[in-house]
């Protein structure tokens, strides 16, 4: 037995999985590498890839969605509470990451299935959750907006896909192709990442032997900080006071002023750097490249939010060689679709549960309570009556 501490467990293996690799160079979802998949799959193909186990063909993939399809809608005393969230949304106690985790914990006690951890009902929640996370966004965004639900006896529109349903659900209106599939994109960079700290919490939740709903809402809180998916939000709040402070014209001696007076405050730049790619996330310029696309179409506002985004990153890599993760691009492009920031993250959860889920699979499959040691740091042995 080791005895070393490492701290934040870095280069700790802290167990085996057959999901996904992200230590070996490559970021791999079950043998297909993340650019392949972004350029290749759909989120739809790539969570049945995660969940089922293995790429679908046409027939599976008709079924799997189907199934998504038929789970999108949200019981009422879900929808009741979203309602019943809003002031304290307005209030500020309560932001769209928490209301999720509640809501997702309220679906927990109405899954006919709770507190069955069997394959086969892991499987079917598994598909319920993915199927309804995005409602929960875009129901809360209506309501947030004071406006009428989006269809909320269907969840949306049966013909549109997985993303492209999640952007109705908040909106109202069919995205365009592009747009979808930005969005689509967004999902798959984000659907897995191996023992990543929410997916982590996940494993250690349900290696109690306690159900999935528990460990997603875990998974949702601990996703929630800005350190790990909270960034996404973060960066473009960051992004935004940049902007702010250095007035709408990008001069580079302004933002290398700011970035300076940053270093000297020791701030954590938000969508900077990681734990496990010390060179570079591979899903950064995936998603830097299409929002960039995207900018362009939209007009001089976005691209200049972009070219500030560049300047940033360039002044990062010459002056800390540290490399932006894919929040930081993701920050600006969900801005530049007009999704509300406090989304962000959310979205990030609509991805991230299919690998949340296929963990808890993995470890229900073959389950050793998780828990470890702590060295002791404390006050020495002293006696109570002393
Ligand atoms: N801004 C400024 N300095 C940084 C940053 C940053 N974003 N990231 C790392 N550093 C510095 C860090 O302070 C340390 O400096 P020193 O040696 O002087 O103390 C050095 O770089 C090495 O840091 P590290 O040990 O590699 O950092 P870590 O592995 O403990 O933390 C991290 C990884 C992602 C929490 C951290 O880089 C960070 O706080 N980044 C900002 C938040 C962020 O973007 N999180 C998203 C993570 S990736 C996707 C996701 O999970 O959503």
């Amino acid at each position: 037995m080791t005895t070393a501490t490492s701290k934040g467990l870095e280069g700790i293996i802290a167990g085996d999985t057959q999901i996904c690799s992200v230590a070996q160079g490559d970021l791999i979802y079950r043998g297909y590498e993340i650019h392949d998949l972004a350029a290749n799959a759909t989120f739809d193909e790539v969570a049945h890839l995660l969940l089922v186990g293995h790429k679908p063909d046409a027939k599976e993939l008709q079924f799997f969605r189907d199934e998504l399809i038929a789970n999108r809608a949200l019981p009422t005393q879900v929808i009741d509470y979203l309602r019943a969230a809003k002031p304290m949304l307005k209030e500020g106690t309560c932001v769209p990451m928490d209301a999720l985790r509640t809501a997702v914990s309220i679906l927990g006690n109405l899954d006919k299935d709770s507190q069955d951890n069997s394959p086969e009902a892991n499987l079917r929640k598994a598909k319920r959750l993915t199927a309804k996370i995005p409602t929960i966004i875009g129901h809360m965004q209506n309501i947030i907006d004071g406006k009428e639900l989006i269809a909320p006896n269907t969840g949306g529109n049966a013909k549109l896909s997985h993303a492209a349903n999640m952007l109705y659900l908040m909106t109202g209106e069919k995205p365009s192709p592009e747009a979808t599939k930005t969005v689509d994109v967004s999902l798959t960079l984000y659907a897995e990442h191996d023992y990543n700290a929410s997916t982590f919490t996940c494993r250690v939740i349900c290696a109690t032997l306690s159900d999935m709903h528990g460990a997603v809402t875990g998974g949702i809180a601990a996703l929630k900080g800005p350190l790990h998916g909270g960034a996404n939000e973060a960066a473009m709040d960051m992004l935004a006071e940049i902007r702010k402070d250095i007035g709408p014209d990008n001069d580079p001696a302004k933002i290398e002023a700011w970035m300076h007076q940053a270093f000297k405050d020791k701030r954590k730049l938000m969508g900077f750097g990681h734990r496990v790619y010390k060179n570079g996330d591979h899903r950064a310029p995936i998603l830097h490249a299409l929002g960039r696309k995207t900018a362009e179409q939209k007009g001089a506002e976005f691209v200049k939010l972009f070219e500030l985004g560049e300047k940033v990153q360039q002044i990062m890599l010459d002056e800390k060689n540290i490399h932006p993760n894919v929040d930081f691009p993701c920050g600006m492009t969900y801005y530049t679709m007009g999704i509300p920031v406090p989304q962000y993250t959310p979205i990030f959860v609509a991805a991230r549960v299919t690998g949340w889920c296929a963990h808890i699979m993995e470890q229900h499959a073959n389950n050793r309570l998780i828990r470890p040691i702590a060295t002791y740091t404390g006050p020495a042995l002293k006696k109570w009556n002393d």
